[in-house]
């Protein structure tokens, strides 16, 4: 599964804490839209979509939540419960996010603006897209097959 967990710096005093975030620095690309989830049902079930093309950080900050990533291959929970921590996606990973804390609010920061047309919100349709044949996979096929060629021209 393809997604990591970055770590903020988390800067405290005796005031309390203080997580600053920076597009291209902590978090990895430019950062153009922000939104926020909040007062959210605690059996509510958000997402169920994934993208074509979108990079996003996820940071709960404030309570808890589950984030359930599919691939197409396996399907792993993931636990949100730290405002100093984001799970970073990128595209063609289909996400569900449930089982929300009363104080839960989860905040995201997206490189793109909000677009319609880059969601699959048709879990088959999603299945069709991991599952098609990539260009790189081709361009691999034909080296392989150009390759066994030569050797037996050789
Ligand atoms: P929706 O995609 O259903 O949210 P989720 O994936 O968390 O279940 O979005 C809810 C509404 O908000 C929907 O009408 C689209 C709108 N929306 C925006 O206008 N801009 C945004 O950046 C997002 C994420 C949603």
């Amino acid at each position: 599964m393809d997604y990591s967990l970055i770590d903020f710096k988390i800067m405290g005093d005796e005031r309390g804490y203080l997580v600053a975030l920076e597009g291209e620095e902590s978090v990895p690309f430019k950062i153009r839209r922000v939104y926020y989830i909040y007062d959210t049902d605690r059996y509510a079930v958000r997402g169920r979509h994934a993208h074509h093309n979108l990079e996003q950080a996820i940071i709960c900050v404030s309570g808890s939540c589950d984030f359930i990533l599919d691939d197409g291959k396996e399907r792993v929970t993931i636990p949100l419960n730290n405002p100093a921590q984001a799970l970073y996606i990128k595209n063609n990973i289909w996400r569900e996010f449930t089982n929300f804390s009363d104080d839960c609010v989860v905040m995201v920061l997206a490189n793109q603006y909000y677009t319609p047309d880059d969601y699959i919100r048709d879990y088959n349709k999603f299945l069709e897209v991991v599952n098609s044949p990539k260009i790189s996979d081709f361009t691999q096929k034909q080296s392989l097959t150009l390759s066994t060629v030569q050797k037996i021209d050789n």
